[in-house]
């Protein structure tokens, strides 16, 4: 069997460059290891966090915001096993629909464990012990990543868990320690502290979300507090113990005192490796940098000819819409066309509530790349859609080059930031203008008027509602 591309790995960088292919004609065939496709992403990842920090949101309303809004409800409680049947349903129905959409596209899916042989052929393995060998002219490897470990904590998948045994709890904790205050931290914090556990979050640095811009990571921490969650910065695990009922977690903080935390179970959330085990990259010459990543040039080939790789086994965000660009890039690629990514323009989102999201530089990058820029700033209180949907916790904040008004970065905390990043997205490719946003009509009232507010803010401090 020969394929025009062979893609390993169904993730979202796999299976929507196995789509971009086949729609731009190549005979295609995706790899993956597990039944069912769609990778971290679908199964065990973006799309099983979302479906449970909705359904904990509600629950969190229902409890405590339903009353001001004149809505009794008398008492509520959580059916766990409910929750988490639900989210598993909105999993299959989501892996499902990539099944479809492989055979929409004429798509030759392997079941099995892909590694290579050598630069022309791969294994394919199955569990029942048969192999396949196809032939491959080009190859896009896709294998997405894994949770890191941490030295002194051994993850039992029991007490010490990671995100993939925490999506699918059956209990809920009563006290939930959380190692690393990254994403998954603040996001899977969240679902638990709002089903009424004690959530306590360990993190190594002096922020939440490093990375993202830090008036967000502060204003985080801030609501994140107000909601019940205990956190602890500058506190690096050093080590953590099944106890048998529970777990205790060591700490030594930048003044070099040591404590112990006792929780009933403790998430292991401190970032993802590169997964690129037994896939057999030294047959092929394909070579990772020190960190094990799949070392790829401006083109995403690695360095065996005719070789990609894209998501998050190469350098980069480890997000899905990464993966599914460098998807499209690499296919886009493969049929002699000449596309292009925007690494500038690629927003981060955490999930929390309010919902934190950024896009294009952070006032500390600007700094440190010493760019003169200005800001213009817009809380949510002072937006009449977001006081009437009792969602103004928050703000909006714009960074323009303080010479050519050009939006430079955009970062938001504040209801519904994840959808409204996409506007920041749209303006920082086509390279708007603080001006330009300014000048453009929003409708009244939506939140979204807060961004025009924060550019009309950063050109001449000319705010209406503030
Ligand atoms: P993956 O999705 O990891 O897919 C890789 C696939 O390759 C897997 O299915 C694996 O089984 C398969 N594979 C590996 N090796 C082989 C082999 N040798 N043979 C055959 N198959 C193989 N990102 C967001 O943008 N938004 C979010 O809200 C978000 N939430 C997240 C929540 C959690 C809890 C986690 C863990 C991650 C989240 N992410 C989120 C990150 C996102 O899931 C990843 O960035 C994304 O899945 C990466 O896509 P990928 O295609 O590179 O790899
Ligand atoms: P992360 O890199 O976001 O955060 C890990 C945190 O752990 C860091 O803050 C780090 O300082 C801390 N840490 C490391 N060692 C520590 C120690 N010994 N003690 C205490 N803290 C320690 O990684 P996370 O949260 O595991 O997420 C992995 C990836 O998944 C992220 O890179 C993200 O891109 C992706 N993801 C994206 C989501 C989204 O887009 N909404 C949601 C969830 C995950």
């Amino acid at each position: 069997m020969k394929f025009d591309v062979t893609i390993i790995g169904s993730g979202p960088g796999g299976y929507v460059a196995a789509i971009r292919c086949a729609q731009l004609g190549m005979n295609t065939a995706l790899v993956e290891r597990y039944p069912t496709l769609g990778g971290t992403c679908l199964n065990v990842g973006c799309i099983p966090s979302k479906a449970l920090l909705d359904s904990s949101w509600h629950f969190f309303n229902a409890r405590i915001n339903f009353r001001q809004h004149g809505i009794e409800t008398g008492n509520v409680s959580v059916n766990l096993q409910q929750m988490i049947k639900r989210k598993d349903d909105v999993v299959k129905q989501t892996c499902d629909g990539v099944r479809y959409l492989m055979k929409k596209n004429k798509i030759t899916v392997f079941h099995g464990h892909g590694s290579f042989i050598d630069k022309n052929r791969i294994k394919i393995g199955y569990s029942e012990g048969k192999k396949e060998i196809i032939e491959i002219a080009k190859t896009i490897i896709a294998t997405g990543s894994k949770p890191s470990a941490l030295p002194g904590v051994t993850i039992d998948k029991l007490r010490i868990i990671t995100s993939t045994e925490a999506l699918s709890i059956r209990e809920i904790p009563s006290h939930f320690i959380v190692i690393g205050g990254g994403i998954i931290g603040v996001e899977l914090g969240s679902v638990f502290s709002r089903l009424g556990s004690k959530v306590t979050i360990l993190e190594f640095l002096d922020s939440l979300v490093p990375g993202m811009d830090r008036t967000l990571a502060g204003e985080l921490e801030k609501v994140l507090r107000k909601q019940g969650i205990e956190i602890f910065l500058n506190h690096k695990v050093t080590g953590s113990k099944n106890t048998g009922k529970g777990v205790t977690v060591s700490t030594k903080n930048k003044e070099g005192v040591i404590r112990e935390f006792h929780g009933d179970y403790c998430l292991v959330a401190v970032g993802r490796s590169p997964y690129t085990q037994n896939l057999g990259l030294e047959n092929a010459g394909v070579k990772t940098d020190a960190k094990g990543r799949v070392a790829v040039n401006q083109n995403l080939e690695t360095t065996a000819t005719g070789i990609y790789a894209i998501g998050d086994v190469i350098g980069g965000a480890m997000l899905a819409h990464k993966a599914e660009e460098e998807g499209i890039f690499v296919a886009e690629l493969l049929a002699s066309q000449k596309p292009h990514i925007n690494y500038h323009a690629i927003p981060a989102v955490v999930y929390t509530h309010p919902e934190v999201a950024g896009v294009g530089y952070t006032e500390e990058e600007l700094k440190a790349i010493n760019k003169k820029y200005k800001t213009g700033n817009f809380p949510f209180r002072a937006s009449g859609r977001a006081r009437a949907s009792m969602e103004t916790e928050g703000l909006v904040k714009v960074l323009a080059a303080a010479d050519t008004d050009e939006i430079l970065g955009v970062h938001i905390i504040g209801p519904r930031a994840s959808d409204m990043i996409a506007e920041a997205v749209v303006a920082l490719e086509y390279r708007a203008s603080a001006e330009d946003i300014a000048r453009t009509c929003h409708a009244h009232p939506t939140f979204t008027e807060a961004f025009k507010e924060a550019c009309m803010d950063a050109t001449g401090k000319r705010a209406i509602h503030v």
